[in-house]
């Protein structure tokens, strides 16, 4: 049975998509069906294609009472639309369904975990939202709330917990057959805990302890956990929020983060070796990771950033995108990144360069568009180290965006301050690159409204969202103090 405010947003879905038109949304990056969205939800192998839900609100493009939106993919780069797979129609999730994860039961069955959330009034007398954990099972198309719900209730949060701040689980399998949960909570000091839970059915959970917390340390409430093995090591991606500066490593507000480390399943301990920022772009957020059929561990993360998140016109039909699917890895204790690669299948029209002296400002046929995959490679031209090498992509009229490498001090900065936004926006970022051995190595992915990095072979990506006009599609590179010599490769991607 479909509830009245499920089927109200289904129907308004199909009045307002076929306004918007194709040409306004990204070529290969997952939109909502309208309105709004942020966190990818869900992310999941199920019945032969890849399932990614979104957090959702159909009527606006703002944040709003969340539903999970839902869309289908049989190679994470084509995405297919589905209605709405979950509304605020239950008791414990009367007035949203946050964020959680999916996972194909041995039984058949998709079931999805979400957080369910009820306005409730805080000590001191602030309206806040009660959080717990709720299972929706369903066939890949209709889901049904799971009538037990919450699967895991306030009395199940330890050690002085809050129960205003407990979301955002993520489930598994593990190969002995259990069923694992890992939940994001706020701990009594006020900041950020991940807590373990475990089951034999998916749904009666037990608390088995807290796998690693913030202690005010890594900013405040941390939000969308995860954590999978990969290579040698565990990593336990998170969303912190209200974090400090950090070198350049993490900015202030929130960051996504990377702790890898050592995990022992016996003792349920997991020991910290390294920390690092998932991204280091301005709109990257709330990631999600799932493993493939074929074993590749993938995430996907919402492309935006709260706080600029508000700053957008009044008109737009919808709001919010979802990252290129990207491949991990682990080498040198770094969780490396690169966009999956199914996107290759979707590579048109190569254009290729070897060897080419770049000086001043330089313009090169065929190198142009604003939905391409391109790699730059650069190395000097000669013996004197240029000091600056500059790509300027989606440039025409008063509108460019730029990304500039400097080799000495090993840092790229990318700048979107002419790339479109009539907002006082964060716009400027500079992230560390590895130490300069003689080339650095620049892929950009670009969609009609945004710039995904990925440098030396995934070691940082950097995810930006634009918002130039599509005809600013021009392209420059430039090398100043000495000239560079460049590879590149472009291609148009075409779906
Ligand atoms: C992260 C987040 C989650 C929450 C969801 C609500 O962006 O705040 O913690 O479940 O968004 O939409």
């Amino acid at each position: 049975m479909i509830s009245d405010t499920l089927s109200k947003a289904r129907q308004y879905e199909e009045e307002q998509m076929p306004l918007i038109p194709d040409a306004d949304r990204p070529v290969f990056h997952l939109t909502g069906n309208t309105g709004w969205i942020n966190d990818p939800n869900g992310f999941s192998y199920y019945g032969g294609r890849y399932h990614l839900f979104y957090q959702y609100y159909p009527y606006a493009p703002v944040w709003g009472p969340m539903h999970w939106g839902h869309a289908v993919s049989d190679d994470l780069i084509r995405w297919e639309r589905l209605p709405a797979a979950l509304a605020p129609d239950t008791e414990p999730d009367r007035d949203g369904c946050f964020s959680g994860s999916a996972l194909a039961l041995p039984d058949g069955r998709h079931l999805l975990i979400y957080t369910g959330v009820r306005k409730g009034t805080d000590r001191n007398g602030e309206e806040r939202l009660r959080q717990v954990q709720c299972a929706a099972f369903g066939d890949g198309k209709e889901y049904e709330k799971y009538a037990g719900n919450p699967v895991i209730g306030e009395q199940d949060i330890p050690e002085n917990g809050s129960i205003w701040d407990f979301r955002d689980p993520k489930i598994w399998r593990d190969e002995d057959g259990r069923f694992r949960m890992a939940v994001a909570n706020r701990a009594e000091d006020g900041s950020g805990a991940v807590r373990m839970y475990e089951s034999g059915d998916a749904l009666h959970w037990t608390y088995t302890g807290t796998l690693d917390a913030s202690r005010n340390r890594l900013g405040s409430m941390w939000e969308c956990p995860d954590f999978f093995r990969l290579g040698s090591s565990h990593v336990i991606s998170i969303s912190a929020m209200e974090m400090q500066a950090e070198g350049l490593e993490f900015q202030p507000g929130n960051n996504a983060l990377f702790i890898v480390g050592d995990y022992d399943p016996v003792r349920k301990a997991f020991i910290r070796k390294s920390i690092h920022a998932a991204d280091c772009g301005t709109d990257f957020y709330a990631a999600q990771t799932m493993q493939a059929p074929d074993g590749r561990r993938i995430m996907a993360a919402w492309m935006q950033n709260w706080a600029s998140s508000a700053r957008k016109p009044d008109t737009m039909r919808f709001f919010g995108e979802i990252t290129v699917p990207r491949e991990l890895s682990l080498l040198d204790g770094r969780v490396m990144q690169n966009p999956v690669r199914e996107l290759e299948r979707y590579r048109k029209n190569a254009v290729l360069y070897d060897h080419i002296r770049i000086g001043k400002e330089t313009v090169l046929p065929g190198i142009s568009g604003r939905v391409l995959d391109m790699t730059v490679t650069v190395r000097p031209a000669e013996s004197s180290l240029f000091r600056l090498f500059r790509i300027r992509i989606a440039k025409g009229g008063e509108y460019e965006t730029c990304i500039s490498f400097d080799p000495v001090q090993a840092v790229i900065r990318t700048d979107r301050t002419r790339s479109g936004y009539p907002y006082d926006v964060v716009n400027v970022r500079e992230f560390r690159t590895d130490p300069w051995d003689g080339a650095i190595k620049i892929r950009l992915i670009m969609d009609r409204h945004s710039l995904e990095l990925f440098v030396l072979d995934g070691r940082q990506a950097a995810s930006f969202m634009i918002r130039t006009p599509q005809e600013a599609d021009g392209i420059s590179f430039e090398a100043e103090g000495a000239a560079a010599l460049v590879d590149i490769e472009k291609y148009e991607i075409c779906i």
